[in-house]
């Protein structure tokens, strides 16, 4: 339950620190000690965020442990398994990626999905860091971008080819894992024409961590996913036959968005750091490219992103976060931008009357979908109120950055680095100690 004690901000961060250095295994960081006890991908690059105040040589090895399992062919997938380590599921062995696929690693146990790509915002804030420590310190974040900016390239063209052959300008997404916000309503429609098979039997661990039932994807949102998961291995997770066997297959303009943005910073390192000239020009014609693929999606009135269902071959337009993609990363026409910062600036999202505090929840309190303590349904998540004040605060938006700073350090100020919030009474949801929500603080008061 909440409780009404709040840290000072020198006690939170310390206790952030704390949190950090328990989930870690050595070379990698827990998402979580016990619902998510092996590295994500996406988590392990807010990890890095969290880590670089710390120690910008930690937060090195945590991108280079993520990046040493990149597949062959670019993806990074998106759960790289702790060894030895049992109590997720589903876990190597349901996977079969090292038997299946022809790209991935065979030194580490791989999920066989992707995630949103914001690894090269990480990066950017080591190199900030960097800059501010001694020599040595440089030199490591230095060797870091040397060693891995190919393989940082490789992953953009990957997002860029294999997940968006036509050049529609955005990501398509084989199953709502790779979102990151997997039982958003956004997918609902697509999952309804996923019929599962025969789903080989198996039994959920994380109700089992998360005993509140209430919080978690339901069972029959489970069969889905797992049946994805058969479909996948059916087609050796070959990029290809993916694209043309899935029937789960959704571009989302949110990762999109992200790829955008990440595409831009990647582009801005590399030419601060004199990177070949044609890594750099590609970069930034996908930037432009998945701009226009988000800001297509935009509602001609409110400006509201929506994704594309690419089997059912229609527009999803849904009241969640995602819709703001286009505040991300920048490029509608003024008026349109105009409506959707007053959406969501006004009783639709963050100043509805009952939110405790002025944060983006998942999905709007005024939708039918909103279900205020299940996941990406109602909950505020912290990460997406740090990624959401980062963009502004990049895109030049210093005031709306930084009340979203304030509210969201209000909102986990009680120490218990929740995975998500109940938007109306404040109370912790989900996993405790979640290690982005440590991060995220640590980078707000670093
Ligand atoms: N978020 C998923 C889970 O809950 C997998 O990435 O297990």
């Amino acid at each position: 339950m909440p409780t009404d004690h709040s840290f000072a901000p020198t006690q939170l961060a310390a206790r952030a620190a704390y949190l950090l250095r328990g989930n870690d295994l050595g070379t990698m960081t827990t998402a979580a000690p016990l619902l998510y006890p092996h590295m994500w991908s996406w988590d392990a690059a807010f990890v890095a965020i969290g880590l670089a105040p710390l120690s910008v040589e930690r937060a090195v090895v945590e991108l280079d442990t993520l990046l040493s399992a990149q597949w062959s062919n670019g993806m990074i997938p998106h759960i790289v398994f702790a060894n030895g380590v049992d109590g997720y599921f589903p876990g190597p062995a349901r996977w079969a990626t090292s038997a299946l696929a022809a790209h991935a690693p065979r030194n580490r146990h791989t999920s066989g999905i992707t995630q949103p790509p914001v690894h090269a915002i990480a990066v950017q804030r080591i190199l900030d860091h960097a800059r501010t420590r001694g020599r040595s310190t440089r030199a490591v974040a230095e060797s870091f971008l040397d060693r891995r900016w190919n393989d940082l390239v490789r992953w953009h063209r990957w997002l860029a080819e294999a997940r968006d052959p036509n050049e529609r300008g955005r990501v398509t997404l084989y199953h709502g894992w790779e979102s990151g916000m997997d039982n958003s309503p956004r997918w609902d429609s697509a999952y309804a024409n996923v019929i599962p098979g025969a789903v080989p039997e198996y039994q959920r661990e994380d109700v089992a961590i998360v005993t509140d039932t209430s919080q978690r994807p339901s069972d029959a949102e489970y069969d889905r996913y797992l049946w994805l998961l058969e479909e996948m291995k059916a087609a050796r997770y070959d990029d290809e036959l993916l694209s043309k066997t899935m029937s789960f297959a959704v571009e989302d303009v949110f990762v999109s968005a992200i790829l955008s943005v990440a595409c831009d910073v990647l582009a801005e390192i590399g030419e601060d750091h004199n990177r070949p000239r044609a890594d750099v020009r590609d970069l930034y014609e996908w930037a432009t490219r998945f701009r226009r693929g988000v800001i297509d999606s935009a509602d001609e009135r409110t400006g509201a992103a929506r994704d594309y269902d690419v089997r059912a071959e229609r527009w999803v337009a849904t009241e969640t976060v995602a819709q703001f993609a286009p505040l991300l990363c920048g490029g509608l026409p003024h008026e349109k931008e105009r409506a959707l910062i007053k959406l969501l600036e006004g009783p639709r999202f963050c100043a509805h009357p009952d939110l405790k505090y002025a944060t983006i929840p998942s999905t709007s309190p005024v939708s039918r979908d909103f279900r205020p303590r299940e996941y990406w349904r109602g909950p505020v998540w912290p990460v997406m109120t740090w990624l959401f004040s980062w963009c502004f605060a990049r895109r030049g938006w210093a005031e709306r950055a930084r009340l979203l700073r304030q509210e969201g350090l209000r909102q986990v100020s009680d120490g218990s680095f929740a995975e998500y919030y109940e938007p109306f009474t404040g109370e912790p949801l989900g996993s405790m100690q979640q290690s982005w929500t440590a991060a995220a603080v640590l980078d707000w008061l670093g």
